[in-house]
């Protein structure tokens, strides 16, 4: 047997951990099964030559901790986004690829955009398992993505830093994170760290609840406060901010600064922004991810192995298991119910949701 894998979307901590997990369980197996590493996602498979690489065990030695991934990755746009005759050739280009390099199978780790690809190419018959990935842990299905822990930890651990500066300074520190639309990464970081304020995409702001929340903090002697803004939050009644990139690409961005200016000019306390960026998606794993990765890319195989294609890897109440793609309707972005049991948790203690 010949697996391909291939890592799409936006990198995370994890990848590698999934890779190593595929390749050293396949070693582990009774049959002869070889793992195929495709370069830059879809891309190595898609174009001519392809570009890959038969992946030995020394391949992913001392990988397991390491951030990013060893096969390459890519986030700009969707090879399949175009009319109907165009994306029969791509799909049969990755057809013949997969032919070509002998694949009974290939194993797509990646977001909701790779994933929505792997779903198409389910529909048109090729041999696909998909395994969830990204910080945002945005993705139908499953409860947890890989990376999303690692990323969780950094934001609790900026927002202690930040914690011990803003009470030397009696300031408000504002902590801008990822997530795009979804709020997970800002409110378990939040949550994690500690932070009065967590602003997600979910819930429009008031300035008004902020700025009860920093002043009752205040005058019960605690001047400082720390407010977790994700990236795609916005104040009601306002759109969501963006950013122009160097290439000229706008981006979800700036709402920080915005909460900071606009803090300030209400209570007129000083006020800092951080934007944590893509620290959050380097540097290496934590253990939970190496667990998950390790876990999903095993499960993964054992799906192979009874050739259940068109599979879906996913975690659900601490359990492996898998959806069929095809019963995920469309891989849209998950947000957080207004029920979520973990908001309540939030404004249990305190925390201010800008509400
Ligand atoms: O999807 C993961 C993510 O990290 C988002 O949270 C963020 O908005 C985006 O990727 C940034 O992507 P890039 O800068 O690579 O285009």
């Amino acid at each position: 047997m010949r697996i391909g894998i291939c890592t799409g979307g936006g990198d995370c901590p994890g990848l590698n951990a999934a890779i190593r997990a595929l390749v050293q369980s396949a070693a582990c197996s009774k049959e002869h099964i070889e793992i195929v590493g495709i370069y830059d996602s879809i891309n190595g498979i898609m174009d001519r030559p392809l570009r890959s690489k038969t992946l030995s065990l020394s391949d992913v030695s001392e990988i397991l901790f390491r951030g990013g991934t060893i096969l390459g990755t890519h986030n700009k746009g969707n090879p399949l986004n175009l009319d109907k005759n165009e994306k029969a050739k791509k799909i049969d280009s990755i057809r013949q690829g997969m032919k070509e390099l002998k694949l009974d199978c290939l194993i797509m780790v990646g977001g909701e955009g790779s994933q929505g690809i792997a779903s198409e190419l389910c529909e048109h018959g090729l041999n696909i398992i998909g395994i969830p990935k990204t910080i945002d842990n945005d993705l139908p299905g499953s409860d947890q993505t890989i990376g999303f822990a690692t990323c969780v930890d950094l934001v609790a651990h900026s927002v202690m830093r930040l914690r011990s500066t803003a009470e030397s300074h009696d300031r408000i520190m504002i902590l801008e994170v990822m997530g795009r639309d979804s709020g997970y990464i800002a409110l378990h970081g939040g949550l994690a760290g500690g932070a009065h304020g967590i602003l997600v995409p979910e819930i429009p702001f008031e300035f008004e609840a902020l700025y009860k929340k920093v002043l009752s903090r205040s005058q019960r002697g605690r001047k400082f406060s720390v407010i977790v803004v994700s990236e795609g939050a916005s104040e009601k009644g306002r759109n969501m901010t963006y950013k122009t990139e160097s290439s000229g690409a706008s981006t979800l961005g700036g709402i920080g600064q915005y909460v900071a200016q606009k803090l300030y000019e209400i209570s007129q306390m000083e006020t800092r922004v951080t934007v944590l960026g893509h620290l959050q998606r380097g540097g290496e794993p934590n253990a939970n991810d190496r667990i998950l990765a390790t876990r999903f890319a095993t499960h993964a195989l054992e799906l192979v192995k009874n050739k259940q294609f068109g599979k879906f890897v996913i975690i659900k109440g601490g359990k492996i298991s898998n959806i069929g793609y095809s019963e995920i309707a469309r891989f849209e972005r998950q947000k957080l119910l207004a029920d979520d049991e973990i908001l309540h948790t939030a404004e249990a203690i305190g925390i201010c949701l800008g509400r």
